[in-house]
């Protein structure tokens, strides 16, 4: 059974008490999907040090080994070797190739197998994912010469590849996605030639930083970082990887810290790459108590520790030019909002709606049930915070970060909650529960 398969008896969220001590979150989820592909793809051993346990990461194990490449079993606190198959040698694998809930996989996956010339394969996932548009990514891959092809023109999964030579050209993603750019600079390692991928605002950039210390030929140009180059032909070579905490994960602590009375928490070792680092300018927009120590260099990503303490909160305004930088933080925002006074508004949004489920309906929806004063718009999201929130019976709806936030937002409301479908909380968490137990106090 996986984590949003849904079939336990919802999780009792007990209101009150506070939240102290120290917590490492599990590894950034998607450096350990790049760091599992990239190493698929090189030649020699890669050995991956704080890989993340998770559903999510674990589906492109399985990926990847269903096309030979050997990797080791993923425990947490073990290290994880993977014996990569070089350039060329993934081999068309017998069966489907089950994505799961993660859309990193299936989009990242689409760019590696496109250019395997001769061989095919399908690629599926869960109903979450058989929802999330792919054409973002066939799109662009098509003008390289690709053929994807899937339900709804293509858009849709169960999706097939037949690997063909690609060209290499100047190709712009459709959108600011870290998931489409990294989908097309994989591809590009195998095109006849020269690609270059131009974005429209710069993602999340641990594929860049991730494939030249592989020792491809990649060049970042532009503003911001949004054009990048890469030269094909060149082999990528093993490399030990060590993964910072999710700050992602980190986020609802950072929340729950800020909000619950008395809360005081330490976060160690949270990634702070700055195309992911908008919660924490939202949270100094909000006058939040976050330090940052320890700041140090990891392997090539920036690392440090957080601690935060509760305080007083302003409301925050953000719109399209963060969004990028904080796309998986809107929904615990979202509770953030519901407790501090006045009115914050989240605008420029849309891609919301397209992530593991419609985040901004099932936020709004989920956070009503507790009597939030909030609107829902097209692309974000105004709400009133400062009136109390009442406990009700609650619903990830299978998204693993609706289940954290809500677990937040029950333990500042009055009464008791339930939460049906908690075990969401595994795709990219699964210490979550247990780690909420601990620091509950
Ligand atoms: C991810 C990029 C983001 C993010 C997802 C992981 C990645 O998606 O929401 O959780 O690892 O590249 P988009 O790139 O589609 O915005």
């Amino acid at each position: 059974m996986s984590a949003t398969d849904g079939i336990s008896s919802p999780r009792v969220l007990k209101a009150g008490g506070s939240l102290s001590g120290n917590v490492r979150v599990p590894g950034d989820k998607s450096i350990s999907h790049r760091s599992l592909l990239f190493g698929a793809i090189a030649e020699g051993t890669t050995t991956i040090e704080g890989l993340l346990p998770a559903e999510d990461p674990l589906s492109t194990a399985a990926c990847l080994r269903l096309m030979g490449v050997e990797i080791s079993p993923i425990e947490a606190g073990g290290l994880v070797s993977v014996t990569g198959v070089g350039l060329d040698g993934l081999q068309e694998p017998d069966q489907v190739l089950n994505c799961g809930n993660s859309g990193t996989t299936m989009r990242l996956m689409l760019g590696l197998l496109a250019g395997r010339d001769g061989r095919h394969f399908i690629l599926d996932g869960d109903a979450s994912l058989r929802r999330r548009p792919m054409r973002r990514v066939g799109q662009p891959l098509a003008s390289m010469g690709a053929e994807v092809r899937g339900r709804n023109a293509g858009n849709l999964a169960p999706l097939a590849v037949q690997g063909c030579r690609l060209r290499g050209t100047v190709v712009g993603t459709p959108v600011a996605s870290a998931q489409v750019k990294s989908a097309l600079l994989l591809a590009a390692l195998t095109a006849d030639s020269e690609t270059t991928v131009i974005e429209p605002a710069q993602s999340r950039d641990h594929s860049e930083r991730m494939l030249r210390a592989f020792g491809a030929d990649l060049e970042v140009n532009g503003e911001m970082g949004r054009h990048i180059r890469v030269k094909p032909g060149g082999t990528l070579h093993g490399q030990t990887v060590v993964v910072p905490g999710d700050i992602s994960s980190a986020a609802f602590w950072l929340v729950a810290g800020s909000v619950i009375p008395g809360a005081d928490l330490t976060i160690e070792n949270v990634g702070l790459n700055p195309t992911r680092t908008g919660i924490l300018e939202v949270l100094t927009q909000m006058d939040a108590n976050v330090e940052v120590l320890n700041r140090r260099d990891v392997a090539g990503e920036p690392v440090g520790d957080l601690r935060v303490k509760q305080t007083d909160l302003k409301p925050f305004q953000f719109g399209e030019e963060i969004m990028p930088r904080l796309v998986d933080e809107v929904p615990i925002l979202c509770v953030a909002a519901c407790f501090c006074d006045g009115e914050s508004r989240i605008s420029g949004g849309a891609e919301l709606r397209v992530k593991e489920t419609d985040r901004l309906a099932v936020m709004a929806r989920q956070l009503k049930a507790m009597g939030a004063d909030l609107e829902e718009h097209e692309d974000g999201m105004t709400i009133r915070g400062g009136r109390s929130l009442s406990g009700a019976a609650l619903d990830s709806e299978t998204d693993h970060r609706v289940a954290m936030s809500l677990a937040v937002a029950a333990l500042m409301a009055n009464g008791v909650s339930t939460l049906a479908r908690s075990e969401a909380a595994a795709v990219s968490y699964p210490t979550f529960w247990d780690d909420l137990e601990r620091l509950h106090c």
